[in-house]
Parts: structure tokens; C-alpha cells; sequence
């Protein structure tokens, strides 16, 4: 296979413009994507899961190469994703005299990405982050793009900025230790790409099913980079999220309503939540006239051999919890906004749906394929 530091992906933005390396293997070459007049430290943010697998072998290459590393984890999961955990990294930064010119390398999955990006946007007005993901969550998805931020006990990700990385390095070696739930979740990001942009999928994602929940390296390689470059296009389009970016939100209003409605606990994971979301979305297409028929079942066939649902589990939300949760989604404004297909990887935004239809699909994803 060529040499994954030759196959680049570059997100274009201009003076923000960096890289993406997926591959195998990437850790051990950290140094070779950490700028050379850099760093008198580097500080390196994980959480207790990541920290032990992998960030001995990072911190080893890089003080090979004669940098000095501080390390520090967080509590792994969600609630790390908080107001307290930044001030706790900030300290952290301070104690070490991390200066403008040194660098944070965040290594795990989107929390931690989240989490440090954001730090790293404001300690001292703004450092330089590499982004290390090791879920496919993020490598395909969280890690691209500059979105940082944390949660308020408001709600999901109400603070943040934007904070480019200045290059990505997605290890798929990492993700044979992932837990195969937290895989599925992952893949549920992969179909939304596909559906988006089938014409940059050599065979239909249904098909690598097994080879991917097997962990084959050469599918989860070619994954990794279509979907890198897919959302890399986007982001170069459209940096501050307020036009073409939208689009990655397929599938993700209901499956965030979903999520909302069951307390944002155990009982979705994120990607299980978008799975059914992104059929509920197929629905809508297709009653609405938008689709042709048959996207539904193209979903489920693609969805079902991923390990992801594709209607909600028992019991299920009623309607009207599902409505309200949709209605306050931070990113409707107020508006029922829905991602749909107007055809095989043609999205359009619809707005203003009519409710007495939606609570018609909702109840036709209820009743299953
Ligand atoms: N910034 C963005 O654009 C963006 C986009 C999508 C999602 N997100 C955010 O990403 C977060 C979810 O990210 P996630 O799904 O990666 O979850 P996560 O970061 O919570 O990781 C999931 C779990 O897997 C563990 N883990 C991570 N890598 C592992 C590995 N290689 N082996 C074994 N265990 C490992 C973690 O310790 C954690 O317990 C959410 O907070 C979401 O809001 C951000
Ligand atoms: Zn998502």
C-alpha cells in the first residue's frame, strides 16, 4: 500500500488550509507532521480509556525528536465535556508555561477533540491543536472541520468557537480497540456520506458491511479518507457552518430528537439515533414528492448491515415529545429545518414542513420497513 504520509487530504481554507493523514501506523510518525519550527513543548489531552492505549508510543516519537511532552486525561465520556474540565485544562496549560508558539495534540475521540480545540482557541487567545481521533466518529467526522466546544447543563455544545487544526492524523490501527457499539455509531456517520455523495463510493456501502464491522484496514482506510475528503470539501465551502454545511445535519433532526426525548442517555448512541433519523428523513423524502420511491428501503438496506436501527426502539418517543425536541433543536432556530433528499445524493433544505405529514412518517418509521 503507498505510504499514507504521501496520500494527503488537504482542507482548503486559505491561511487555515491543513492536512489529513489516514492510514495505519500514524502515531509512531507524529513528528513528521509537527511543523519543524515549533514547540519548545507540546501538551498532549486524552482521556483515561485513550491515554494508556496510545499516548505512551506518541509522547515516546516525540521525544525522540527532542520535544518535550506533558500529558493529562480527562475522565472519558460526555460529562467531560463540560465548563469545569476547561478550567481544569487551562490550569494545566498555565502550570506548564505552554506559550503562544508551542503546541496541544488531543488525542481520542470527539470529547476530547471538542474539549481540547476549544481550550486550545482560548488559552492565551489561541494555540495550535493537532488533532489525533481514535473513534471512526471522529476521524470521519468531529475532528475536520474547527467546530470546538463544550456542553452548558443548558444543552449540547452551547459554548464554542472555531479552531482549525493544523493537521489531522486518523490512526485506523486505533479503532481495534474500539467497542463495537461505539464502531456502529461511527458507520452511521459513514452512511450519511454515502447517501450525500454516492458518486464517491466505488460500491454501495451495504457491501463493505462485513469487512467494516470485521475491522478490514484497507475498507476502513478507504472509508476514512472518502469521508475526510467529503466533509473537507464542505468545510472549505462553507467554514462558519451558516450555508452548504448544513447538509451533514441529514438525518441528524430527528435522530437529535431522539436522542433529547430519551435523555440523552444509554439508550441511542449518537450514530443509532441518526441511523433512524436519516430513515425517518427517507420517509419524508418520499412523501413529500421530494424522492422517488424506494429511498427508504435503500437506507435499511445499506443501515441494517452496519448494525444500525432503522426505527426507533421500544417504547418509542410519542409524536409530540419527538415534535417539541425538534422544535428546539439549536440549529432549527425555532423552525422545523429538515435535511432531505431530492434523490440519491441530492439534499435539499426544507423548511416549514407540514406537521400533520411529519407525525404521518413518524408513524410509518414506527411501523417499520
Ligand atoms: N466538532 C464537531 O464537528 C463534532 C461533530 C460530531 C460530533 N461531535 C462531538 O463528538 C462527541 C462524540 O464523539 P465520539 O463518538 O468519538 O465519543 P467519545 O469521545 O465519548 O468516545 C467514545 C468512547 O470511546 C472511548 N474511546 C475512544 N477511542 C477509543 C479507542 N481507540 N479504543 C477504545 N476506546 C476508545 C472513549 O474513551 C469514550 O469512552 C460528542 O460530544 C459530539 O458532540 C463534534
Ligand atoms: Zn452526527
Amino acid at each position: 500500500m503507498a505510504d499514507p504520509m504521501e496520500d494527503r487530504i488537504t482542507i482548503e481554507l486559505g491561511e487555515r488550509s491543513y492536512t489529513v493523514i489516514a492510514g495505519e501506523g500514524l502515531l509512531d510518525r507524529i513528528c513528521e507532521v509537527v511543523p519543524a519550527a515549533t514547540a519548545t513543548q507540546i501538551a498532549i489531552i486524552t482521556d483515561g480509556t485513550v491515554g494508556p492505549l496510545y499516548v505512551p508510543g506518541l509522547a515516546a516519537s516525540l521525544r525522540d525528536a527532542g520535544v518535550p511532552v506533558v500529558a493529562i486525561e480527562v475522565d472519558p465520556g460526555e460529562a467531560s465535556k463540560d465548563l469545569p474540565t476547561v478550567a481544569l485544562l487551562l490550569d494545566f496549560l498555565a502550570e506548564t508555561n505552554l506559550t503562544r508558539n508551542d503546541l496541544v495534540v488531543a488525542v481520542g475521540g470527539g470529547v476530547v477533540g471538542d474539549l481540547t480545540g476549544f481550550v486550545a482557541s482560548i488559552f492565551k487567545r489561541g494555540v495550535r491543536v493537532i488533532q489525533v481521533p481514535t473513534t471512526l466518529m471522529s476521524q470521519v467526522d468531529s475532528a475536520i472541520g474547527g467546530k470546538t466546544g463544550v456542553n452548558l447543563p443548558q444543552g449540547k455544545n452551547l459554548v464554542g468557537t472555531f479552531h482549525q487544526p493544523i493537521a489531522v492524523l486518523s490512526d485506523i490501527t486505533t479503532l481495534n480497540t474500539l467497542p463495537d457499539r461505539q464502531l456502529a455509531s461511527g458507520l452511521a456517520e459513514v452512511a450519511k456520506y454515502s447517501f450525500l455523495r454516492p458518486d464517491l463510493w466505488d460500491k454501495p456501502l451495504g457491501q463493505s458491511a462485513a469487512d467494516l464491522r470485521g475491522r478490514d484496514r484497507v475498507e476502513l482506510i478507504r472509508v476514512v479518507r472518502t469521508c475526510s475528503r467529503i466533509k473537507g470539501e464542505l468545510v472549505s465551502r462553507d467554514e462558519r457552518d451558516t450555508a452548504d454545511r448544513i447538509v451533514l445535519n441529514y438525518g441528524h433532526t430527528l435522530g437529535h430528537a431522539l436522542e433529547s426525548a430519551t435523555g440523552y442517555g444509554e439508550r441511542y448512541s449518537h450514530g443509532e439515533a441518526v441511523a433512524v433519523g436519516m430513515v425517518f428523513a427517507a420517509i419524508v423524502s418520499e412523501m413529500t414528492g421530494r424522492s422517488e420511491p424506494g429511498m427508504r428501503q435503500r437506507h435499511a438496506d445499506t443501515l441494517a448491515p452496519l448494525g444500525l436501527p432503522v426505527r426507533p426502539f421500544e417504547p418509542a418517543p410519542s409524536f409530540g415529545d419527538i415534535l417539541a425536541a425538534m422544535r428546539h433543536d439549536k440549529k432549527s432556530g425555532g423552525d422545523l429545518v429538515m435535511v432531505l433528499l431530492a434523490g440519491e445524493g441530492k439534499p435539499v433544505v426544507a423548511r416549514q414542513l407540514d406537521e400533520s405529514i411529519l407525525e404521518k412518517c413518524y408513524h410509518l418509521l414506527l411501523e417499520g420497513v
